[in-house]
């Protein structure tokens, strides 16, 4: 049986493995530094595009979160040193920028995590680089629906296991297949805590979904097999059949009557697509 814990001070993050319940105060916290990450995103739309290098987004990603007020939670998190990953074409996720340029037809996943007064904001989208073939264009709005399938189910009473049910359902029903290497994570005050979010599943199963729960859908979709295979550079984790991959995430919190979507594009830019 899964734990929960009421946190009655935010200021001391305990990494007791209990399902941390917060207060209205905290989802202030949260819609604050989750705007900062879905404005970062919307701002850098312009930018993907062919020529530019991933290490031009990520210097782009570190000037917008300092000029927010925020900094970038993945810079030296566990030694990694860049403000965001960027993730290319069979990349599924953990790309790290360098000097490679976009070109056309590529599709790229930018994830941001923002920090302020240590509240965490994590959320990414998979972007369009110039003219996308219909086939990946359409990996691309499966694993987008897949994730806003997953938060439909994010609601009291229900159990994480539907949400992982709905996403991979969806996901499986078009021939993709799930990556089950990698799962969304409670976050709040800590950057990655519990639970772990599946995007696989069977409904009615794993913890009950509570009032209060802060945490992170981000399915990640091959076109092909699910299986990952960790590059030598100990982060870049690639489909393993080389096939392409997409990705999308959001940070939410459970109310009482379904869930608060705390990075939903500002512009109604969460589709760039
Ligand atoms: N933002 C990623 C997530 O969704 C974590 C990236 S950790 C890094 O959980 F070190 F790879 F940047
Ligand atoms: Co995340
Ligand atoms: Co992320």
């Amino acid at each position: 049986m899964a734990q929960y814990e009421f946190v009655t001070d935010e200021s001391k993050p305990s990494r007791s493995g209990a399902i941390k319940l917060h207060d209205a105060p905290a989802f202030d916290a949260m819609r604050h530094v989750g705007r900062i990450s879905a404005d970062i995103l919307d701002a850098l739309v312009p930018f993907i595009v062919p020529g530019v290098t991933t290490e031009e987004i990520d210097a782009l990603v570190l000037r917008m979160t300092l000029e927010a007020g925020a900094t970038p939670a993945t810079l030296n998190y566990r030694g990694y040193t860049h403000s965001c990953c960027t993730s290319i074409n069979h990349v599924i996720c953990h790309g790290i920028p360098g000097s490679k340029a976009l070109k056309d037809g590529d599709i790229v996943n930018v994830d941001v995590t923002s920090i302020v007064d240590g509240w965490h904001g994590d959320t990414n989208r998979t972007y369009l680089v110039g003219d996308v073939p219909i086939k990946a264009r359409r990996l691309v709005e499966v694993t987008y629906e897949a994730l806003m399938l997953g938060i439909e189910q994010a609601k009291p009473g229900n159990h994480m296991g539907d949400i992982g049910f709905a996403i991979q359902t969806y996901a499986e029903k078009h021939r993709y297949g799930v990556v089950r290497d990698f799962c969304g994570h409670g976050i709040g005050r800590l950057f990655h805590d519990a639970p772990e979010v599946l995007h696989f599943g069977r409904p009615g199963t794993g913890p009950e979904i509570k009032p209060g729960m802060f945490f992170t859908i981000e399915p990640m979709v091959n076109i092909g097999r699910p299986d990952v295979k960790v590059l030598d550079d100990g982060w870049t984790a690639v489909a393993r059949d080389r096939s392409l991959s997409a990705q999308f995430e959001h940070t939410i919190g459970i109310t009482e009557t379904g869930c608060e979507i705390f990075t939903k594009s500002p512009k109604g830019l969460d589709r760039p697509f």
